[in-house]
C-alpha cells in the first residue's frame, strides 16, 4: 500500500487533493515526496501529511533526499516534522550541507507523525529546488525497557515484562500468579494442596491488605485417619457489610468447606480462633472484589488421629469391640440387645465403625439403635397349654405379663403392655363413681404371690380411664378398659415381660383357647379365696350369639344384669366349672398367634362365677387399639 497523506487545508494551490477514508487501516511503512518531485516544487504551498501506525509502534522517518531552498531558520521554504504539535525538526537546504541534521532518522515518540511542507512566493524567478523525498516505517516500542514513570504507578510489570510486536505483557515467576490487573504478581493462591500433617496458610500479601478480585482456593488433605483443626491467628480481618439482618460477608469472604456439610463463610474483624473440622479434607475459598478492604488472615492447621470416643451405651443391651484400636479411626463395635427379652429391630446385632469425621456409623447412620422389648413370649413353658382345659397353679411368674393390683385393699389384675404401661379394667380404678387417685394404686409384678403384697409395690404416675366408660350402677361395662402409666420403666426379664397388643384387625375365632390368669381362679369345689400363687385357666372364646342368648336368659329371671355390647366377648366352657371370678377383674385373657400371646380380653364382668350356661365377659381389646396407642403416645 502506498503512503497516506491528506491535504487538510490548501492556501491557494493546485495540488491534487486526496482523501483518506477515516476508517482505513494504519500501515506499517511508506514513502512520501514533495509535490511534483522530482521536478522543482511550486511556490505558495502548504501541504500536510498525517502518518499513523498501529498503537504500540513508533514511526521512524528517514529523509532520503532533501533539496529545499535554504533560508535562515528555514523561515522561507521548509519541511517541518511534528508529533502532536511538538516540532521534532524543521529542515531546508541540501542534504549534503553540513548544517542540517535531516540525515539521521527521526523517531516519533508515539504512533503518529505530521509533516508540513511549506513554500512561499518570495522567489519570483523559477527556482530549481526539487523538494524532498522520505520513507517511514513502524518500529515496535519496547515497552519493557521503558523506565519507571515515577508517577507512583510503578513499573509496567511487578515481575517479568515480555515485549511483543506492538504491545507487551506481564508474566510471573513460578509460585506466583498474575493478578487480574495484568500487572501484579501474587503468591499463587489457587489449586494449592496442603498434604502435610501441619502447615500454615495466609491470605495473599498478608499481613498487607488483600488485593481486589481474588479468587483463591486452598485444599488441605491428609490421610483419612486424621482430622484437621484450623487455628486462625488473632490478626484477622475480612471486610463485612452491616445489613439490617446483621453483618454479612457480601464482598469478601473466606469459606471453609468440608465434605457433606454446610460450608461456613467467615468475615469480620474477630478471629474465629480454633475450628475443629472433623474432616481429613478441608477446602478454603478466599474471595475479594473491588469493593471493601480486607486486611487478611493467617492460620496454622494441625491434625490428630480420629477418635470417636466411647460408643453410646445401649439401654437393655450392650456394646462389644470387634476390631481396631479402641475408639480410633476404623474401630468396629457391635451392639446387641439383651435377648430374649429385648431385640434390635433390624437384626440380632449391628456393627458401627469409627469414621473419619469422628462419628460411629452403621450404613451411613450415626443413630444409636434402640432395643425393643419382646412381647408375649414367656421363656418358661406354660405347661399343658392347648391340650387340656384345666385350672392350674401358675408357679412363679409363668405368666410374666400378669400384674397384681392392690387398690385400697381391693385386689385386681392387670397386664404389662409396655415398659411403662399397665392395662386393666376401668371398673377396678373407679370408686364411688369417681376415678380413684393414683396414690391408692399399688402394683406388684414379677414372681408374685400373696406374700408379695407385703413387699414394695411399683407406683403409678397417672391413670387413664377410657373416656366412654360410664358405669354408675354397675350395669354398663361398655369400654371397661384403663391404662396405668408407671413412674419408672420396667426392665424386662424372665418373670416380667409384656404381652403383645392385638394386631390391627385381629379376630376372635369361636372356640379358640385363651389363657386367663388371676389370683382367685379356683377349681370348682374350692372356696373363693385369694390364693397364694397366681393361677391360670384355659377358656374358649364363646360365639357372640351364644353369649348374648345366655345373658338374655339371665335377664328373664334377674334384675341388674348388665348389657352385652360388641365391645365385649365371652369366654368359658359350656359345662361351667372354669371361670375367672371376683378379684380377677382387669386381668388378661390371652390368645396365641405365631407363638406369641396377645391381649385379647380384659376380665370385666359376669353373673356369678363358673355356673353352667353362663360365661365370663371380657373387654374386646382389639376395639380399643387406637385409644391405647394414642394414650401411650400422648402421656
Ligand atoms: N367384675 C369382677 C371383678 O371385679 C370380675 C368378674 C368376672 N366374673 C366372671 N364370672 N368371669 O373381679
Amino acid at each position: 500500500m502506498g503512503w497516506t497523506y491528506c491535504v487538510i487545508w490548501c492556501l491557494c494551490l493546485s495540488v491534487s487533493e486526496c482523501w483518506q477514508p477515516p476508517n482505513s487501516e494504519p500501515v506499517m511503512q511508506g514513502e512520501l515526496q514533495s509535490p511534483q518531485y522530482p521536478r522543482p516544487y511550486p511556490p505558495n504551498l502548504l501541504t500536510q501529511w498525517d502518518i499513523w501506525v498501529p498503537e504500540g509502534y513508533q514511526i521512524q522517518l528517514s529523509i532520503t533526499h532533501l533539496d529545499i531552498k535554504a533560508s535562515s531558520g528555514c523561515n522561507q521554504d521548509s519541511l517541518t516534522v511534528l508529533h502532536e504539535q511538538k516540532v521534532l525538526g524543521k529542515f531546508c537546504g541540501q542534504e549534503n550541507s553540513a548544517d542540517h541534521p535531516g540525515k539521521e532518522p527521526i523517531l516519533s515518540p508515539g504512533n503518529t507523525l505530521t509533516l508540513i511542507f511549506q513554500t512561499n512566493d518570495s522567489t519570483p524567478e523559477l527556482q530549481q529546488h526539487i523538494g524532498f523525498s522520505a520513507t517511514y516505517k513502524a518500529i515496535d516500542i519496547d515497552e519493557c525497557s521503558q523506565s519507571d514513570p515515577g508517577d507512583g504507578s510503578g513499573p509496567l510489570c511487578t515481575q517479568i515484562c515480555v515485549n511483543t510486536p506492538g504491545s507487551y505483557h506481564c508474566s510471573c515467576y513460578t509460585g506466583y500468579k498474575l493478578h487480574l490487573d495484568q500487572h501484579t504478581c501474587l503468591s499463587s493462591c489457587d489449586g494449592c494442596i496442603y498434604d502435610k500433617r501441619e502447615g500454615h496458610l495466609a491470605s495473599p500479601a498478608y499481613p498487607h491488605p488483600s488485593p481486589p478480585f481474588l479468587s483463591c482456593k486452598y485444599i488441605i488433605s491428609v490421610e483419612p485417619s486424621f482430622t484437621i483443626t484450623l487455628n486462625f491467628t488473632d490478626n484477622f480481618h475480612i471486610d463485612n457489610v452491616d445489613t439490617e439482618q446483621g453483618p454479612r460477608c457480601l464482598h469478601h469472604w473466606l469459606q471453609v468447606s468440608t465434605p457433606g456439610r454446610e460450608p461456613m463463610k467467615l468475615c469480620g474483624g474477630k478471629s474465629p480462633g480454633l475450628i475443629a473440622t472433623n474432616s481429613n479434607t478441608v477446602r478454603l475459598d478466599y474471595h475479594t472484589d473491588a469493593e471493601g478492604l480486607s486486611r487478611g488472615w493467617s492460620l496454622d492447621y494441625s491434625t490428630h488421629v480420629v477418635d470417636c470416643g466411647e460408643p453410646e451405651p445401649l439401654l437393655n443391651g450392650g456394646v462389644t469391640y470387634l476390631s481396631g484400636s479402641q475408639n480410633q479411626y476404623h474401630s468396629v463395635v457391635q451392639y446387641h440387645c439383651n435377648e430374649p427379652f429385648y431385640t434390635l429391630p433390624g437384626g440380632r446385632n449391628v456393627t458401627f465403625t469409627c469414621e473419619a469425621d469422628g462419628k460411629w456409623r452403621s450404613n451411613h447412620s450415626d443413630v444409636t439403635p434402640t432395643c425393643v422389648s419382646v412381647c408375649g413370649q414367656p421363656t418358661k413353658l406354660i405347661s399343658t397349654y392347648q391340650r387340656t382345659i384345666a385350672s392350674s397353679e401358675g408357679p412363679d411368674s409363668k405368666i410374666p405379663w400378669h400384674v397384681l393390683l392392690n387398690i385400697d385393699g381391693r385386689i385386681a389384675g392387670g397386664m404389662v403392655i409396655a415398659d411403662r404401661w399397665i392395662m386393666t379394667a376401668a371398673h377396678t380404678l373407679t370408686h364411688d363413681r369417681k376415678p380413684i387417685s393414683k396414690e391408692t394404686v399399688q402394683i406388684y409384678m414379677g414372681p408374685i404371690n400373696a406374700k408379695t403384697l407385703l413387699g414394695s409395690p411399683v407406683s403409678a404416675a397417672s391413670i387413664h380411664i377410657h373416656p366412654e366408660y360410664n358405669n354408675p350402677d354397675f350395669l354398663d361395662y361398655n369400654s371397661d378398659i384403663a391404662l396405668i402409666k408407671l413412674q419408672d420403666p420396667i426392665t424386662f426379664n424372665s418373670s416380667v415381660m409384656p404381652i403383645c397388643l392385638p394386631a390391627e384387625g385381629a379376630t376372635y375365632v369361636t372356640d379358640t383357647i385363651g389363657l386367663v390368669s388371676g389370683f382367685t381362679i379356683t377349681e370348682p369345689d374350692n372356696q373363693r379365696i385369694l390364693t397364694n400363687d397366681l393361677k391360670y385357666v384355659h377358656l374358649l372364646v364363646v360365639e357372640q350369639e351364644t353369649c348374648s342368648n345366655s345373658v338374655n336368659k339371665l335377664k328373664e329371671t334377674m334384675d341388674n344384669v348388665p348389657d352385652l355390647t360388641n365391645n365385649m366377648f365371652c369366654a368359658g366352657v359350656p359345662e361351667g366349672g372354669k371361670d375367672s371370678c371376683h378379684g380377677d377383674s382387669g386381668g388378661p385373657f390371652a390368645l396365641r398367634d405365631d407363638g406369641r400371646f396377645w391381649a385379647a380380653g380384659i376380665v370385666s364382668w359376669g353373673v356369678g362365677c363358673r355356673n353352667q350356661g353362663t360365661y365370663g365377659v371380657y373387654t374386646r381389646v382389639a376395639n380399643y387399639l387406637d385409644w391405647i396407642y394414642k394414650t401411650m403416645q400422648e402421656n
